[in-house]
C-alpha cells in the first residue's frame, strides 16, 4: 500500500464527512418533530397542542421547515395553523393523523391551514376522519340551518402549494375545501370514504386560480372535485373518481355576485360507477352568473348514471320554480368521451330558457348503455353548438 497517496485521500474522506454532519445538524434544527413537543403516537393521547407547538417552532423559522408527524397514530382535535410564516412549511405525515371520534357539529374544520405562501404536505401518511360515527348527524339534506360537520383540511388564503402522496380516509363533511388558493397542486392523493357518506366531496374549491390535481384516486359518498364560484385556471388530469356523483361545476347562481367559473380542463380520466360524471349545475331561479371555457376531453365513463350532464335546473330544497336560471354557460367541449351509460340519456343538456348555452362542443362521443339493453340518446333544452366526429348517442344541438 502506498501511504503517500491513501492518507490525503483519507483527510479528504474526513473533510467531507465533517462538511455532512455539520450541514445534517443545520438541517437538524428546521425539524419540528411533533413528538419533541409532547405528542404521543399511540392513538389515544390528544396531541393537538404538541402538533401546533410545533407547527409555531416552523412558522417562525426563516427557510424550509419540516413539521414532523412521524410513524405512530396521533389523535388530533380541530385545529388552526396559521401564518403568515417567515418560511414555508414542509408538513411531513409519516404515520396518521386521527380525528375525534366524536361528530363535532358546528365546528367548520379538523385541520386549517390559512394565510400560508410556500406549504407542502407529503410523506405517505394517512389522514383518518372518523367519520362513520357522525354522519348521521348531518341533517343538511333537511334542515336549512344544520349545524355542519368539520372538513378534514381547510385552506384559506394559502399559495404555492403541493400535497401528494398523501390519504384521506372517512371525513366528517369534505375531504379538502380550498378557499382563495393560488398555484395549488395535489398529486397522487388517495381520497376514500364510503359511496353512502353524506356531502364526503374529495376536493372542493372556491374563488381559486391555478389549481392543478394530477394522477389521484377519488372515491367518495359525494363530488371526486366540486368548483365553485371564482375557480379559474383548474387543470386535472389522471383522476380515478368513482363511487361518487363525478365532477361538478357548481352548484353556482345561489349568491349574488358570484364570480365566473373559467378555464377549466379534465384530461385522461375515468369514472367508474358514478351517479354523474362531467357535470354543470346551476340553480334555478338563480343570480347572474358565468361558465365559460371547459374543456372535458380524453375521458373513460364506465357505468355512470349521467355521464354528460348540464342541469340548469337544479333546486335541492325541492321548491324548483319555472324560473330560469340566470348563469350564462358558453365554450365547454366534450372531446373523445367514451363509455357506458347506467341510464338511457346519456348526454343531457339541459340549459337555461332565459340564457341559452352556446359553443357547446361534442366530438367523438360513444357512450353505450349498459345493462338495460335500450340505446342511448340524448336530450337537449335551449342548447346550441357543433358537433364533430363520431356522435353516439346521435347529438340534438341546436346550431
Ligand atoms: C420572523 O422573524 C422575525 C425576525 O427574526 C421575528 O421578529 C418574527 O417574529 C418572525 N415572524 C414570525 C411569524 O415568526
Ligand atoms: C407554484 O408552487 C410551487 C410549490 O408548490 C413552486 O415550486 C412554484 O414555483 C410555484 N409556481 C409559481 C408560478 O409561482
Ligand atoms: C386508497 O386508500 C384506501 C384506504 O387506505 C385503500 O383501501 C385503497 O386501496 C387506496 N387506493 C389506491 C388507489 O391507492
Ligand atoms: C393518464 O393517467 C394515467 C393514470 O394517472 C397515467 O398513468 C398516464 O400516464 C396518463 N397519460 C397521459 C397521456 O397523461
Amino acid at each position: 500500500m502506498d501511504w503517500r497517496l491513501t492518507f490525503p485521500t483519507l483527510r479528504l474522506l474526513m473533510l467531507m464527512l465533517m462538511s455532512a454532519l455539520a450541514k445534517n445538524q443545520a438541517q437538524a434544527q428546521n425539524i419540528f418533530n411533533i413528538e419533541d413537543f409532547g405528542a404521543i403516537g399511540d392513538g389515544k393521547t390528544d396531541s393537538s397542542k404538541a402538533l401546533s407547538d410545533a407547527w409555531n417552532g416552523g412558522c417562525h423559522s426563516e427557510g424550509t421547515s419540516v413539521v414532523l408527524i412521524p410513524s405512530g397514530t396521533y389523535l388530533l382535535g380541530p385545529l388552526r395553523l396559521i401564518g403568515p410564516c417567515n418560511g414555508t412549511i414542509k408538513f411531513l405525515i409519516r404515520g396518521s393523523l386521527k380525528a375525534f371520534d366524536s361528530p363535532q357539529l358546528g365546528i367548520d374544520h379538523w385541520i386549517t391551514f390559512r394565510y400560508i405562501d410556500g406549504l407542502t404536505i407529503t410523506g405517505g401518511g394517512l389522514l383518518d376522519g372518523q367519520g362513520s360515527s357522525s354522519w348521521q348527524h348531518n341533517d343538511c339534506k333537511k334542515k336549512r340551518n344544520c349545524k355542519a360537520l368539520p372538513v378534514t383540511m381547510r385552506f384559506d388564503f394559502v399559495s404555492n402549494a403541493w400535497i401528494h402522496h398523501v390519504t384521506s380516509l372517512n371525513s366528517k363533511n369534505f375531504h379538502f375545501n380550498l378557499f382563495s388558493c393560488k398555484n395549488f397542486t395535489f398529486e397522487h392523493v388517495n381520497i376514500t370514504a364510503p359511496d353512502e357518506s353524506p356531502n364526503t366531496d374529495g376536493i372542493h374549491m372556491a374563488l381559486s386560480t391555478n389549481i392543478f390535481i394530477r394522477d389521484s384516486a377519488i372515491a367518495t359518498g359525494d363530488d371526486c372535485i366540486s368548483l365553485g364560484p371564482g375557480s379559474e385556471n383548474i387543470h386535472m388530469t389522471g383522476i380515478a373518481c368513482g363511487p361518487g356523483h363525478g365532477i361538478s361545476i357548481g352548484s353556482l347562481g345561489g349568491s349574488p355576485n358570484e364570480r365566473p367559473v373559467t378555464k377549466v380542463f379534465l384530461g385522461n380520466s375515468t369514472f367508474t360507477g358514478t351517479m354523474n360524471a362531467m357535470r354543470i349545475k346551476t340553480r334555478a331561479p338563480s343570480y347572474q352568473g358565468v361558465v365559460s371555457d371547459i374543456t372535458f376531453q380524453d375521458v373513460i365513463v364506465k357505468n355512470a348514471d349521467n355521464p354528460i350532464i348540464i342541469d340548469q335546473q337544479y333546486c335541492p330544497s325541492k321548491k324548483c320554480s319555472p324560473q330560469s336560471s340566470q348563469v350564462k354557460i358558453s365554450n365547454v367541449k366534450f372531446i373523445n368521451i367514451r363509455g357506458t351509460s347506467s341510464s338511457l340519456v346519456a348526454v343531457n343538456i339541459n340549459c337555461s330558457p332565459a340564457v341559452p348555452c352556446t359553443g357547446i362542443k361534442l366530438r367523438d362521443i360513444n357512450l353505450e348503455c349498459d345493462g338495460s339493453g335500450g340505446r342511448a340518446s340524448s336530450a337537449c333544452a335551449n342548447a346550441k353548438g357543433a358537433t364533430y366526429g363520431r356522435q353516439n348517442p346521435p347529438s340534438c344541438l341546436e346550431k
